[in-house]
């Protein structure tokens, strides 16, 4: 016999996990979900001690995710301390590289990242390492981890799309080469965007990558590659000029994922992009 309840039933959750899709939870963090309703009237129902000092819980510890698609995650608190072991390791690893592969091998060995736990890939690079312009990004996306690849989910379609209109690319086909990567390796869950530990941590392998490569011109595209490479943030006034880091011209940019959002902000992307094909023009490294 045909069972009405179920099928209703299984309707609804199917609903309810395209919506969640829809939202952007695109990984299952935890086996048994958490009632965070509950936890606030039972964190409200609690008696307030104002002179204990307050232990944070692991949850309470983590810092305010600016997430634009998923839930914040909960770690550890391990990996919440301050985190001067992990930088002293990457300042240590990303030294020792002498050339990109090494430097690959380096970040495999790196244990400290929060992300590493829920990703599937590191995600390296990709492109020519011979390319005068190098483009960082932000960190990897769901897409990315699936492939181990940067920049190949619909905000690396744009990129394409953006930097093949000034000659630029990173296949390997008729126009001048590109090289691509991004300041953390690993895919934050949920694609919070990455806080200050975690840049703290990953700045001494892109700033050696960068070494490794030596770009004539670098492209940091949004605030968390602008912090990484040149210490600054704040992407809308930071565009639209040149800066000098380590003696290669970078034009920040705006994060194509961003532009996704905000087309209107393409125009400006536009003169970004035109600055960066000027400036390659008087190099004499036009393609
Ligand atoms: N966004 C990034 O910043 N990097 C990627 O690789 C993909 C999306």
């Amino acid at each position: 016999m045909f069972n009405l309840e179920f099928v209703v039933e299984r309707e609804t959750a199917i609903r309810q996990l395209q919506l969640q899709i829809e939202y952007g939870a695109d990984i299952a963090i935890q086996d048994n979900p958490i009632d965070r309703f509950e936890e606030s009237k039972r964190l409200a129902a609690k008696p307030k001690s104002s002179e204990a000092p307050q232990r944070a819980s692991p949850a309470s510890a983590a810092p305010a995710a600016t997430s634009t698609t998923g839930p914040a995650r909960s770690y550890p608190t391990k990996f919440l301390r301050p985190q001067r072991k992990a930088v002293i390791a990457a300042n240590r690893l990303a030294g020792s590289a002498k050339t990109v592969e090494e430097l690959r091998e380096a970040l495999e060995q790196f244990p400290h990242s929060r992300f590493r736990e829920d990703a599937r890939n590191m995600v390296f690079s990709d492109g020519s390492e011979d390319a005068d312009v190098m483009i960082v990004g932000e960190a990897p996306g769901a897409r990315e981890d699936e492939l181990g690849k940067p920049f190949v989910g619909k905000s690396g379609q744009l990129l394409d799309n953006m930097f093949a209109e000034i000659g630029l690319s990173r296949f390997d086909d008729d126009l001048g080469p590109l090289y691509i990567s991004n300041v953390v390796n690993w895919r934050p869950p949920g694609n919070m965007t990455p806080q200050q530990i975690d840049i703290d941590m990953f700045k001494p392998f892109i700033r050696r990558h960068i070494k490794l490569i030596a770009p004539r011109i670098l492209v940091p595209l949004g605030n968390p590659a602008c912090e990484a490479i040149l210490g600054k943030s704040g992407i809308t006034k930071l565009r639209g000029h040149w800066y000098e880091y380590d003696n290669i011209s970078a034009r920040p940019s705006y994060h194509p994922a961003y532009l996704l959002r905000r087309p209107d902000l393409k125009r400006e992307s536009w003169q970004d992009l035109l600055a960066i094909k000027q400036r390659l023009r008087e190099i004499g490294k036009d393609s």
